[in-house]
């Protein structure tokens, strides 16, 4: 049994320090779950954290999915198998530079949902349907039935997001009512309005930080006295944003402040230990300061977070420094780390075929929809991807300014078929003098979501763009046609087929002959910003022309020995940037 006390944690009337590290099996192929649990264990870690996203498993209102990457179930045995206990840390709301913070994109496509994160009736319906499906997955592994699971997690940081602490009493009961019957615990910031905000009497408190470990202990303890300290999440690293600078911390700074976590008696959980990758569209967004305007930043492909475990699964200078730190809390001698799969010798694959998106559009849209005002992607039925919106302009005018409202987050604008600019959400959302020919003039938007906002309040938006204007003029009736960009698609490609476009995005496809299926960073010189999938798994967006990443990490199990399919969705062809190539390469390039 899992027992919490003033003085610690125990396990069947032992004493246990959780030695803790992140590691989201959403981020990493189920092939190689069981490595990278062992280098976890090669590190010195008794124990692994991950989050559940909601929004990989319900991907449609009540349809579920448990398969693949999402197969929670494997991932728990997995990691019993590599001899870890498991803390789970369930949803509905998860953070984690996750598209829309682990919530269904679908929730703002029902009016019933009127708020997130708190005890709105239309959204807590949702939640609970989701719990009813999620609560028998994790139950059988709970520590009470035989398994691993010591505790779980209720909400996550809530108090860095509301005050409803009856919604998070709702949750708490929810799993309870499910049978989720080990230990229930917050996680929040140490400052005391994050934890008088995030935490719940007769639970678990846990607090996050980075450093200055003394500082946050003392806090929590100021106002959870009986509750052992245990850091939840240690930031040992950090992520990156496209267009801002690779982030790294320093492998002895780190170590140094989690040899202070454990010095002072307390327990951790490393995040992340090891981080992987945001495939698909999965990377969320911040909103960098809601007092100066809220900069959209968009979130990079790569979740390597400059962990201990690198995004390959390797051995970093800061694995070394923290198996030193965590070597005297071990049990027993440390296993040693296991090398991460081969890389494949460098290569470069030819992209000789192209299709332009414009001439693949009957096989990829949606139903087109007609409106008077541009309908959001969630209106759409669409989760992430493109829209391609057409209105027209009335002549005869003078040439006047073409502006954009709420647009979220990157628009292509043609001007009666021309490319006329690229706006981007925060920075000018307006295309200067449009001249209008007397029959008026064709507008078309081409927008691309980069990933959904997933922390603060700017939680919840909207993908799309709200109104055109010229000049003061609102632009009336729009058509709207959705692709869908994300694992599988685009299937059904008819490559040498279309009328010719000369304009727009443009796939490329490409075969790379590999001996064996082996690990490999994918460059594209010429490149400038798109998507690349390799048979037909979305790898994730690249952004060639802003970083910092510039090399896109390819797992081996997506290769089989012989012929593979690489698909490239160039979305900046109009500038001029089309790569011509793939190449795989030795070393990452995180910038
Ligand atoms: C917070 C969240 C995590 C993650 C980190 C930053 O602590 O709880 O989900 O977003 O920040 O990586």
């Amino acid at each position: 049994m899992f027992a919490i006390s003033p003085e610690g944690f125990s396990l069947d009337g032992r004493p246990v320090r959780l030695l803790s590290g992140a590691l989201h099996y959403f981020r990493v192929l189920p092939e190689q779950w069981p490595h990278r649990l062992r280098m976890l264990r090669a590190m010195g870690l008794n124990t692994v954290e991950t989050y559940v996203p909601w929004n990989l498993h319900e991907p449609r209102p009540g349809t579920y999915d448990f398969t693949g990457v999402a197969d929670l179930d494997r991932f728990l045995r997995a990691t019993r198998e590599a001899g870890l206990h498991a803390i789970v840390r369930p949803s509905p709301y998860i953070c984690a530079e996750w598209d829309n913070g682990g919530l269904p994109w679908w929730l703002h496509a029902d009016p019933e949902v009127r708020a997130l994160r708190c005890r709105d009736a239309g959204y807590l319906a949702h939640v609970d349907r989701w719990y009813d499906r999620l609560a028998p997955v994790v139950a059988p592994h709970q520590v009470t039935r035989g398994g691993n699971v010591l505790m779980v997690q209720v909400e996550n940081e809530y108090g860095s997001f509301g005050t409803d602490t009856g919604y998070l009493e709702h949750l708490a009961a929810g799993l309870r009512e499910r049978g989720i019957d080990v230990p229930l615990f917050t996680s929040d910031g140490p400052d005391d309005f994050f934890l008088t905000g995030g935490t719940l009497p007769g639970r678990l408190a846990t607090v996050n930080f980075g450093s200055r470990a003394g500082e946050a202990f003392a806090s929590l303890a100021r106002l959870r006295p009986e509750d052992p300290a245990m850091c939840m999440e240690f930031w040992c690293g950090w992520f990156d944003h496209w267009g801002t600078e690779h982030v790294v911390r320093e492998p002895r700074d780190a170590a140094d402040t989690l040899a202070e976590i454990l010095g002072s008696g307390a327990s951790v959980n490393v995040y992340m230990a090891h981080g992987g990758t945001n495939f698909s569209t999965w990377a969320g967004a911040n909103t960098a300061d809601p007092a100066t305007g809220e900069r959209y930043l968009p979130t990079v492909t790569s979740y390597d977070y400059d962990a201990p475990i690198d995004e390959r699964g390797g051995v970093t200078e800061k694995f070394r420094a923290f198996r030193k730190v965590l070597e005297p809390y071990a049990d027993g001698p440390l296993p040693d780390p296991e090398p991460p799969a081969p890389l494949l010798p460098p290569a470069r694959a030819g992209l000789t075929d192209s299709l332009r998106l414009f001439d693949a559009l009957e096989d990829l849209a949606g139903p087109e929809t007609e409106a008077p005002l541009p309908p959001s992607f969630e209106e759409l039925g669409l989760g992430q991807g493109l829209v391609l919106y057409s209105g027209r302009i009335p002549g005869p005018r003078q040439p006047y300014p073409l502006s954009v409202h709420g647009l979220a987050d990157r628009a292509h604008v043609y001007v009666d078929g021309t490319p006329a600019g690229v706006l981007e959400r925060d920075a000018a959302e307006a295309v200067p003098d449009v001249p209008v020919p007397s029959a008026g003039a064709e507008v078309e938007l081409l927008v691309e979501s980069m990933g959904r906002v997933n922390y603060g309040a700017g939680l919840g938006e909207r993908k799309g763009v709200r109104r055109v204007l010229h000049t003061q003029q609102v632009l009336h009736g729009w058509r709207a046609r959705a692709v869908e960009l994300g694992h599988g698609t685009p299937g059904h490609l008819r490559w040498g087929g279309g009328s010719g476009s000369a304009r727009g995005p443009v796939f490329l496809r490409g075969h790379l002959d590999v001996a064996e299926p082996a690990d490999a960073y994918l460059a594209l010189p010429g490149a400038g910003k798109g998507y690349v999938w390799v048979n037909g798994f979305c790898l994730g967006r690249y952004w060639a022309t802003r970083g910092p990443q510039r090399t896109l990490y390819l797992p081996w199990p997506l290769l089989r020995a012989g012929r593979n399919e690489i698909v490239v969705l160039e979305l900046d062809a109009d500038a001029g940037t089309v790569p011509t190539a793939v190449e795989t390469r030795e070393t990452p390039d995180l910038g």
